[in-house]
């Protein structure tokens, strides 16, 4: 085993694609955290940690299903329900164990799972693990979609998309995704990660395409980025969240959210509902990247930059990293189209004058580097 581990990691010190998990000290201009609305530094969110930690202890002790299962949970559905106006939610300890417990839950062999091509790991993760037939679909591709669901022999299908996708931040189609599911018999997933607290003032792509009451459309989210907590959830029917409580092994077989990151989350979408300003202020800060950097303008947050091999994309970051800049640099697995990027965020609680001068930095440092295609 040592020599294996050994010879692996000379493979991607080779291919550029070594990763680190190390704390980043120093002053630095933070343009890769998904703290979309700057709220994880909230006073506010703060309190309602510390708030729900002196009430309810550090941790939620035992799984939902046990006796893991607090005020603070309910109060935290009640909330992502006002927010994205679902009609039901269920709390999952991580974004992750979210996407893992609807499609377990609702894969087996008579469900088709059609994944968008994009999708997150942990989509793909939970399909495997579904035991479900998968097929991935190309990405936003509606008639390639609607084909596979017409020559579908399961009884049941399931469609999973991202609203705004983590990597390229783009938008998809969900109104023509549900229309097709509608049309079809089939159950439309869309993650939100990356749509609540940005998408919709706030409330998500799902709500501004007038489906938040859509029995056929469940969405998943994370309460990490935009919330600014830790933590995750299934939003749908209450036959759904029924559902999930008794067959959702992620659900069932995990502890409970921690109380603390539960509270922050409730105050968070309190906060979004409250200043919409807030989420303004993300397409404000996209626009001024964008434009300065000469891409299109991404649909939400997320800003994604070509920058060519993997190991030219970490020079750049690393350079960036030294002259106080931190940005996301993404490279193969993690980049569906296999191009290297730097992935900057639009966080609301960017100054212009903080965005002007890191998105200078890198027009200088891309114009000294050549770009290899
Ligand atoms: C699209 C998408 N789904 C799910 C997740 C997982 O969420 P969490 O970090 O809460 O596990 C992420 C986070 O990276 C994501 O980008």
């Amino acid at each position: 085993m040592q020599d294996w581990l050994a010879a692996q990691a000379r493979v991607r010190a080779r291919r550029g694609i070594i990763r680190h998990a190390v704390p980043r000290t120093g002053a630095v201009l933070d343009l890769a955290s998904n703290d979309y609305l700057g709220l994880a530094a909230d006073p506010r969110l703060q309190a309602a940690a510390v708030a729900a930690v002196e009430r309810y202890g550090t941790g939620a002790r035992a799984s939902r299903v046990v006796t893991g299962t607090h005020a603070v949970h309910a109060e935290l559905e009640a909330e992502l329900c006002a927010l994205t106006g679902r009609p039901a939610a269920l709390a999952f300890s991580s974004g992750y164990a979210a996407n893992l417990g609807i499609l377990t839950a609702l894969g087996g062999p008579g469900t088709l799972i059609l994944n968008d091509e994009h999708v997150h790991a942990s989509l793909i993760d939970a399909a495997r693990l579904s035991r479900s037939p998968v097929e991935d679909f190309p990405h936003g591709d509606m008639d390639a979609l609607k084909q596979r669901l017409a020559a579908r022999s399961q009884p049941r299908a399931v469609v999973v998309i991202e609203s705004i996708y983590s990597v390229l931040g783009d938008a998809a189609d969900v109104s023509a995704a549900a229309r097709l599911c509608a049309e079809h018999d089939a159950l439309l997933v869309v993650d939100e990660a990356h749509g609540i607290g940005v998408a919709g003032r706030g409330r998500g792509a799902v709500y501004a395409a007038g489906l938040a009451g859509a029995e056929h459309v469940a969405v998943t989210a994370t309460l990490s980025k935009a919330l600014g907590s830790q933590g995750g959830a299934v939003l749908g029917s209450p036959a759904l969240r029924e559902h999930l409580v008794n067959t959702a092994r992620s659900f069932i077989f995990d502890t409970g959210l921690a109380p603390a990151a539960a509270a922050a989350a409730a105050q968070a979408c309190r906060i979004i509902a409250d200043e919409p300003e807030r989420v303004a202020a993300v397409g404000h800060n996209a626009a001024l990247i964008a434009a300065a950097l000469g891409v299109d303008q991404a649909a939400g947050a997320v800003q994604s930059v070509p920058a060519g091999s993997p190991r030219h994309a970490a020079e750049l970051a690393a350079r960036l990293e030294d002259a106080g800049v931190l940005v996301g640099c993404f490279r193969p697995p993690s980049v569906p189209d296999g191009i290297s990027r730097l992935r900057l965020t639009a966080r609301a609680d960017l100054a212009p004058e903080q965005l002007r001068n890191a998105t200078g930095l890198i027009n200088t440092l891309l114009s000294r580097m050549e770009v290899p295609a």
